[in-house]
């Protein structure tokens, strides 16, 4: 199983190839980047601990690596700077996305390929991978809430004094500011969270609003997320390599589960061969149905202005650079900010 990782030069990239190979699942790891020197220091300090872990091939290539490639893992990106929404950073990336799928239709993409979508707005960009790439929609995968969940987990247990690894509770919805925090169905090895001792409402929200700013605190006091990025991602990478059908919150496109059409974003998803097997409709409570409903509304209207804009040819203009200041409090970005790239 090949693994390539566009961006795989940058933090998220090259942290995903350290725990791609910690896993030794994973048979070959390149590692392509617009900055090459950077991918090669990378693969070389990578291949220098090789002995001590697993016989793998890791290497720094090309595009011309993709048509030989089981798996395409996306994460080159720009990125999101300290207040920033994830929403925000729309305009700067959506271009330079679009431009590296067209670089690996042309490089031969097989329609085998599963791609896994890591830059952000992930939910937006993996949407773009499914209408472009012309591979089946099962096969293009977001991260999606995979980190957020991870990250709930953690917060959880640490605030419960519980063990990380028996801590089951899911974040789904948008990868971004309405992701969704399900308690209904949160367990520590089975017990329902909200029996164990020292868990209360104002315990619940003080988690959850650390996992929703954890994206921003990391990157303020280290510049960017690495290592938890990293493990989430090849959780998504050794479920399809191992098909153990894992049930992971991924981003993917979703037609009619929760109420929800043509948008991607994370619902309980079974990985394995193939990608996505099946998403999972759970019972949730009216609260949790209507902010996933919320997560879908918010990506759709983005989504559909980032589809206008692309119709209408990449523009560099001012006015389609939209500051989170002249943004509505719903982070939707106003009609008229795309109005220029129409004309
Ligand atoms: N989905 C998630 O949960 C999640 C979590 C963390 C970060 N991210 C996103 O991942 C992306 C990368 O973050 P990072 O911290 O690694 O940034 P980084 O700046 O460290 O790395 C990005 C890399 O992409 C490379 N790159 C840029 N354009 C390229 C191109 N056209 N072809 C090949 N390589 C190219 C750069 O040279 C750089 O090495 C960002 O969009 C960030 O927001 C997503």
């Amino acid at each position: 199983m090949k693994v390539t990782i566009i961006g795989g030069g940058g933090l998220v990239g090259s942290s995903t190839a350290f725990a791609l190979q910690c896993g030794g699942v994973v048979s070959s790891i390149c590692l392509v980047d617009a900055n090459a020197d950077k991918a090669q220091g990378e693969a070389l300090d990578l291949l220098h601990g090789a002995s001590l872990v697993a016989d793998q091939r890791i290497y720094a290539g090309d595009m011309s690596d993709v048509s030989t490639s089981n798996i395409v893992v996306i994460t080159a990106g720009l990125r999101r700077k300290p207040d920033e929404s994830r929403l925000d950073l729309i305009n700067r990336n959506v271009d330079l996305f679009t431009g590296i799928l067209g670089q690996m239709k042309s490089a031969g993409l097989k329609e085998t390929t599963y791609v896994i979508v890591v830059s952000n707005p992930v939910d937006v960009l993996t949407y773009l991978a499914v209408k472009q790439l012309g591979l089946t929609w099962q096969r293009v995968i977001g991260l999606g809430t995979v980190l957020d969940t991870t990250r709930f987990r953690s917060n959880l247990a640490k605030k419960l004094q519980a063990p990380p690894t028996q801590v089951n509770a899911l974040i789904l919805g948008e990868h971004g500011d309405s992701m969704v925090p399900i308690w209904s169905s949160a367990t520590i090895n089975g017990l329902p969270i909200d029996q164990w001792p020292g868990f209360d409402a104002s315990t619940a929200k003080e988690v959850f609003d650390a996992t929703k700013g954890a994206g921003a605190q990391v990157i303020k006091q280290k510049g960017g997320a690495g290592f938890a990025v990293g493990l989430s991602i090849r959780e998504v990478v050794h479920a399809i390599a191992l098909d153990s059908r894992r049930v992971l919150p991924v981003s993917s496109l979703v037609n009619g589960p929760y109420g929800v059409r043509d948008v991607c974003l994370s619902v309980p998803t079974e990985v394995g061969c193939g990608g996505v097997r099946k998403q999972i409709e759970l019972a949730l409570t009216q609260k949790e149905r209507l902010a996933i409903y919320n997560s879908a509304r918010v990506l759709r209207e983005t989504i559909g202005q980032v589809e206008m804009r692309l119709a209408a040819g990449p523009t560099k203009t001012a006015a389609t650079v939209i500051t989170a200041a002249q943004k509505p409090a719903d982070r939707a970005i106003p009609r008229s900010a795309w109005a220029s790239a129409r004309k």
